[in-house]
């Protein structure tokens, strides 16, 4: 596979899909509250995307049957809505959600707390969305695909949190998934060169313990081995002449 560099009007049409997407996220967000389920979540979502003419992404996806990865605590992505997962306060979820919208893909991820989590936890919040935009900082073009994921990995493992290995960022455009796999570890200064029209989700996946994670037997959720807490922020970027522009701020 190679990498689909879009032009101009492209990235117009990916920006309106991630203001859609934002817009789906800024509704979700005042509905995380102790009390309520991740299938509310799910519901509102649903009903926004609608509301908004697009479609949910990650729906038939490989078989995943809904629009929202609510990911709890140890969860580290892909945890499933339910109407029975009810949100309590020290808890931490986290929500990704991806639109289609007139044939473009963006995709963006936020973790929230519940009430007041341990100082050690909003810490792995903060690094973790402090790790992205650090990143989003390297989408300069003439740049290395790798300064992307060690800003990443230098920031978190500083505080010494674990990087997911398993799980990466992505280009994304009219597909959700393209080249090239974005690692949110790898050595400054390598990689691929970086050109304007490339449009990647970066997406850092950070535990608070170890890195390792595995799969549960649902065939999607993924825990960390150790059972700490997980963090994981994404954004949809295009690189641009002028610099990075987020589509899914
Ligand atoms: N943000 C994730 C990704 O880029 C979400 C995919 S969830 C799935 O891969 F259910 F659609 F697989
Ligand atoms: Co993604």
């Amino acid at each position: 596979m190679a990498i689909i560099l879009k032009a101009q009007e492209e990235i117009e049409k990916m920006r309106i899909s991630g203001i859609a997407l934002r817009k789906v996220h800024d509704t979700l967000a005042p509905n995380v509250v102790a009390g309520a389920s991740t299938m509310d979540l799910e519901e509102i979502a649903v009903a926004k995307i609608a509301q908004l003419g697009g479609t949910a992404a990650f729906k038939g996806y490989h078989g995943y049957p809904f629009a929202l990865c609510t990911s709890i605590n140890d969860e580290v992505v892909h945890g499933m809505p339910n109407k029975k997962r009810i949100l309590k306060d020290g808890d931490v979820l986290s929500i990704d959600c991806g639109v289609v919208i007139d044939g473009f893909y963006s995709d963006a991820a936020v973790t929230y707390a519940i009430g007041k989590p341990e100082p050690k936890i909003q810490k792995l919040l903060d690094v973790t969305k402090a790790s992205l935009e650090a990143a989003i900082e390297q989408c300069q073009v003439g740049g290395r695909l790798f300064d992307i994921s060690a800003a990443v990995q230098e920031m978190c493992e500083a505080e010494g949190f674990g990087v997911v290995r398993e799980f990466v960022g992505h280009g994304i455009g009219r597909s959700m998934h393209e080249d090239p796999q974005v690692p949110n570890f790898g050595p400054r200064g390598k990689g691929l060169r970086l050109k304007a029209g490339m449009v990647l989700a970066i997406e850092p996946m950070i535990n608070a313990g170890a890195p390792e994670v595995k799969v549960l037997a649902d065939g999607w959720t993924a825990v960390t081995v150790d059972k700490s807490y997980s963090a994981h922020f994404e954004h949809t970027v295009a690189i641009t002449k002028d610099g990075p522009l987020v589509l899914t701020r």
